[in-house]
């Protein structure tokens, strides 16, 4: 089995989440008006969840014996103080989370570890029900 794959894949998904855990963060900070009473407080724990999320892929990348990437994804983090927009940018976040961790449990399909499978399968339900809510919050 090509670890190296998985190994990269792996980096990848580490990467966006590093880059979540700075728009979330960002968006927290800058969310005005009325909104900002609830939304600041749900970009926040966005941010906090994409850390544990990091933080699982950062191990797993370990326990494979790769290299971990200390790099965000360098696609751009817009800059908005417009709440329709960020969660327009969080659904777009999520939305490429979600996929990104579906590839990586097709990969692990082929390869015999359960709790790695089962790990990341609770970060892909996860990423799920963020797309699912932040669906419902731009209805
Ligand atoms: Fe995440």
């Amino acid at each position: 089995m090509n670890n190296n794959k998985l190994i990269d894949k792996l980096n990848y998904a580490l990467g966006w989440e590093l880059r979540a855990i700075i728009l979330y963060s960002h968006y927290s900070a800058y969310v005005k008006g009325i909104q900002r009473l609830h939304l600041s407080t749900h970009f926040s724990s966005e941010a906090t969840e994409s850390i544990g999320h990091a933080n699982i892929v950062r191990s797993a990348i370990v326990k494979l014996g790769g290299k971990v990437i200390t790099d965000r994804n360098s696609q751009e983090i817009i800059h908005t103080s417009e709440y329709v927009e960020m969660l327009k940018f969080a659904f777009d976040t999520e939305k490429k989370a979600s996929e990104i961790y579906n590839e990586i449990l097709e990969e692990l399909k082929n390869f015999n570890d359960d709790e790695l499978y089962d790990s990341i399968e609770n970060i892909y339900f996860a990423e799920l029900r963020s797309v699912e809510e932040v669906r419902m919050l731009l209805n």
